[in-house]
């Protein structure tokens, strides 16, 4: 073996360990830790109601932002509807009680819910199950919008709809932003997932589906 092909061999070594490092510590949840919050913190939209509407919470995972934009989309369309709209990430979310009717949204990673949005479904699904509640996925699969795909993503969604049945789950196609993750996201991104930046996100397509929701569940 030439002293070349030690130094490139070498190379691999050190980026597939970097990367194997990488995969280790975000399944492990440290990954998520340094990733940037999201853009959208918390949204209140109340209705002129004045008491009399249906309170709704729209609570998300996000990791770069991208779901959080979605949600409040969401809750503005619900707000347009009457109700009182709560747009919160879900770690920040108390208590259920105080809400008729609930959606819950979530980014894909490796192939599932982020583990937060999952765990919220699983500790609150005697909450859940007395109201109405709806789900939404984000994800790069869908960038390309084929059956095939969707059929993927529904799969992707399958463990938390065994918890609690929605009365609407929408899969979207997310955004790729890599200067929003953190450096071991960015790591897998690049190096294995081999993904580029781009905004896939339909607007109409998500706000069409938000308009089905009043009629579901106002
Ligand atoms: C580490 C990592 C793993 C991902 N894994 C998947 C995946 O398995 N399937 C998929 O369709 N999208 C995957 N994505 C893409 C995200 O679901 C998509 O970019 C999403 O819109 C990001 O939402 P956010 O901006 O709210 O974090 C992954 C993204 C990251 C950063």
């Amino acid at each position: 073996m030439s002293e070349k092909q030690k130094v490139s061999r070498r190379q691999f070594l050190k980026t597939a360990g970097i990367v194997s490092g990488a995969l280790v510590l975000t399944c492990g949840g440290l990954g998520a830790a340094a990733t940037i919050p999201p853009g959208v913190d918390f949204y209140e939209k109340k209705s002129e109601g004045k008491g009399k509407m249906k309170k709704v919470l729209v609570a998300y995972s996000s990791k770069a932002g991208s779901t959080s934009e979605v949600a409040k989309a969401v809750g503005e369309v619900l707000s347009k509807s009457g109700a009182d709209v709560t747009v919160e990430q879900i770690k920040n979310v108390k208590d259920l009680a105080t809400y008729q009717a609930v959606v819950v949204g979530s980014l894909i990673r490796m192939g599932s819910w982020v583990p937060e949005a999952k765990n919220f479904i699983e500790k609150n699904k005697a909450a859940l199950d007395k109201v109405p509640t709806a789900f939404f996925t984000t994800c790069l699969t869908l960038k390309d919008d084929t059956e095939e795909n969707r059929v993927k993503v529904a799969g992707y969604v399958e463990p938390v709809m065994q918890i609690v049945k929605p009365v609407e789950n929408g899969l979207f196609a997310g955004k790729m932003d890599t200067s929003r993750l953190s450096f071991l996201d960015r790591m897998i991104i690049e190096k294995m997932i081999k993904e580029t930046n781009g905004d896939y996100r339909n607007w109409d397509e998500i706000n069409a589906w938000a308009e089905k929701l009043p009629a579901l569940m106002l």
